[in-house]
């Protein structure tokens, strides 16, 4: 933490991140078809703080905007309005200044598939290696070794898996690569998006192990995205539920699993299996998401709510901070569920 911020500031601070992607169709189409430009707004307006040391995951159905945050967190998108306070700095000011390695090392990402992810026609020594030496952390061509050989060994891999290729490595011991290299730079915010959603069950829970035992050791901050409640249950403080691109309830874990307010956020939640299953049937997930580009008015889950009334149809609620928890909902606001 630098000199300037108090220790009581969260490390990262997303204020009215919002992303809008232009969908429109080609310009001459446009003109000769006089279709109006069509914009996508993928995230609009999220804000949450996460301390230092703590992880906050976000959940939501496929494409309410999870992956984008984690883009604009990371810097490989630009935001469309709001920004990132990292550690008391902006961290997009800083992207895009003389100082955007500085911050690029402090914040790195783990994607979801780590097949795609690592090079299949490097060594895993240059793979971990490479951010190293773009960072100009060691030139030593034995110090970098060595420091590989490290980092393998701190994802519960050998020294010696560095002169193999990727395909020689089971799933799970690859996304175990990607966190050693996202590791390499030794970072303090690490972004990761749905690492263990491509892996088998069994080896999901020792690849969240390792990333929770990482987390205590350097007092790493996560960002993590999941779409499995269970796994987000295993691995957070705080919880972000997203629904079409917004924030709806955000809420520590313990308070978000017990005592979920936000009828969405209930919806997710009694559609997965029970620890203690009471023989009480399931619920599936109800109906689907809108159309992000036509989404409806007014609350944009109020076509799948039970509790829906005209306000909720009209009238977009805002995230309000009520006992202890920030939730968007109408029918919570006045105390009608
Ligand atoms: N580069 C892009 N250009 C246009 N639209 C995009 C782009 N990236 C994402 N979108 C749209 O933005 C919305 C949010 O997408 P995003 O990938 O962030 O969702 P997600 O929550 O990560 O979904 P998933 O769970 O499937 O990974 C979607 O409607 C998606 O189609
Ligand atoms: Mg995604």
């Amino acid at each position: 933490m630098s000199a300037t911020t108090p220790a009581s500031t969260p490390l990262v601070q997303a204020h009215d991140l919002a992303k809008t992607f232009d969908v429109s169709a080609p310009w001459l189409n446009r003109v000769l078809e006089g279709k109006p430009r069509t914009l996508l707004h993928a995230v609009d307006g999220v804000s949450f703080d996460i301390e230092k040391g703590k992880t906050l995951a976000l959940v939501g159905e496929s494409g309410c905007g999870k992956s984008t945050v984690a883009r604009l967190l990371v810097g490989l998108y630009e935001p469309t309005r709001g920004g990132l306070t990292f550690d008391g700095q902006d961290a997009h000011a800083a992207f895009k200044g003389s100082n955007a390695k500085a911050m690029r090392r402090r914040i790195q990402m783990i994607f979801q598939d780590p097949y795609a992810s690592l090079n299949p026609r490097w060594l895993v020594e240059d793979i971990i290696g490479e951010p190293l030496k773009e960072h100009g952390l060691i030139t030593d061509k034995a110090q970098l070794k060595e420091r590989v050989g490290e980092l393998l060994q701190s994802v519960g891999l050998s020294p010696l898996d560095m002169v193999k290729y990727p395909h020689q490595f089971s799933g799970g011991q690859r996304q175990r690569i990607s966190i050693a290299r996202a590791l390499a730079t030794e970072p303090e915010f690490l972004v990761c998006d749905e690492p263990t959603s491509a892996l088998d069950v069994s080896v999901q829970a020792q690849v969240l192990n390792i990333m929770k035992d990482l987390q205590r050791q350097r007092h790493l901050t996560y960002l993590f995205i999941s779409h499995n409640l269970a796994v987000v249950r295993h691995v957070s403080d705080q919880v972000g539920v997203m629904y079409l691109g917004r924030l709806v309830e955000l809420a520590d874990k313990h308070t978000l699993f017990d005592t979920p307010r936000h009828p969405y956020t209930v919806m997710l939640l009694d559609a997965i299996p029970k620890m203690h299953d009471t023989g009480k049937a399931r619920t599936p997930v109800q109906g689907e998401v809108p159309n992000p580009l036509n989404p409806p008015p007014g609350c944009a889950f109020n076509p799948r709510c039970p509790h829906v009334n005209e306000r909720c149809r009209t009238e977009r609620p805002q995230l309000l901070t009520l006992g202890g928890i920030r939730i968007a909902c109408h029918a919570v606001e006045e105390g009608r569920i």
